[in-house]
């Protein structure tokens, strides 16, 4: 595996991959990588000749400074990981290198941002918005591939592929869990053991809420019922829960006709967490 720091080094290498007639897969990450991450890996890996894992803990994208303090960095052992599951190179550029100046561009994802993350992390959305079009105008890749557990995320960059004619396919790939039903996350290392027994707990509310809304439960009382099941457990702090249409993302009162997306945030002490589900 080929690990490469500088953009100059990675587009040279990129570029006789290419020659060869070689597709390039691309998979973003900010490293602390888990069997989720190595899911897209190897969505990348059966779609392209050559993957790219990028590893980048992006700070534009981060609107709490203690979050990207304590973001896990743990670039050798992630390589180890990626080497084990074949993925093709690294890309772990410096912040200097992303980020030689500061951009001004201000990205702004209307009505998709003014709910839920967008809320909750004002600028988030253009830190995502900007470092995923460098990452995609440095790799070009033929695809692109990011997890589900980042709902809101996915339809944001969904948003600025068409809005940017970025010429590539995007893969949007399952969440994994664990056993418990914890959904995989970097975050999760920072829970203390007494945190990650009861962190299943927000996959339960969502299961739960779920399937009160099939039952014919409106979104108020399905709401209130989160609420509840979630006051009973002192360590998780609700952020929100929302009802909302799978492809505008905006709030709705119960079942669309199409898909309803179920969206959690939380906090375990200092550790926010997200999760959703597809009803
Ligand atoms: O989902 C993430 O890990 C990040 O938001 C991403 C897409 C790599 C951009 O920094």
């Amino acid at each position: 595996m080929q690990i490469f720091h500088s953009i100059q080094t990675l587009q040279n290498f990129l570029k006789l991959s290419r020659l060869e007639g070689k597709s390039v897969g691309l998979v973003p990450t900010m490293g602390a990588l888990h069997q989720g991450h190595l899911s897209l890996i190897e969505a990348s890996k059966n779609e392209n000749q050559v993957t790219v894992c990028s590893i980048f803990v992006n700070p534009t994208q981060f609107n709490n400074a203690h979050d990207l303090a304590v973001y896990p960095r743990t670039l050798e052992s992630d390589c180890e990981m990626l080497t084990s599951a074949g993925c093709d190179v690294v890309f772990a550029p410096t912040v200097e290198e992303i980020y030689p100046q500061l951009p001004n561009l201000k990205f702004d994802f209307g009505d998709l941002e003014r709910v839920m993350e967008g809320t909750f992390r004002p600028g988030h959305f253009n830190g995502v918005g900007i470092v995923v079009s460098k990452l995609f105008n440095i790799v070009q890749p033929d695809g692109a591939y990011f997890g589900q557990k980042d709902l809101q995320q996915c339809a944001v960059i969904n948003r600025l592929v068409k809005d940017l004619s970025f010429s590539l396919k995007l893969n949007i790939c399952p969440t994994l869990r664990e056993t418990d039903g914890l959904a995989m996350s970097s975050r999760n290392r920072n829970l203390s053991p007494e945190q990650r027994a009861l962190a299943p707990h927000i996959y339960k509310a969502l299961q739960k809420a779920s399937q009160l809304l099939q039952e014919g439960t409106s979104g108020e009382a399905v709401k209130v019922a989160v609420q509840n099941y979630l006051s009973e457990i002192p360590a998780i702090a609700l952020e929100y829960f929302e009802i909302s249409n799978f492809d505008t993302l905006q709030p709705i009162n119960e079942l669309s006709e199409g898909k309803t997306a179920l969206c959690i945030a939380a906090f375990m002490g200092k550790t926010r967490l997200i999760d959703n589900v597809i009803v």
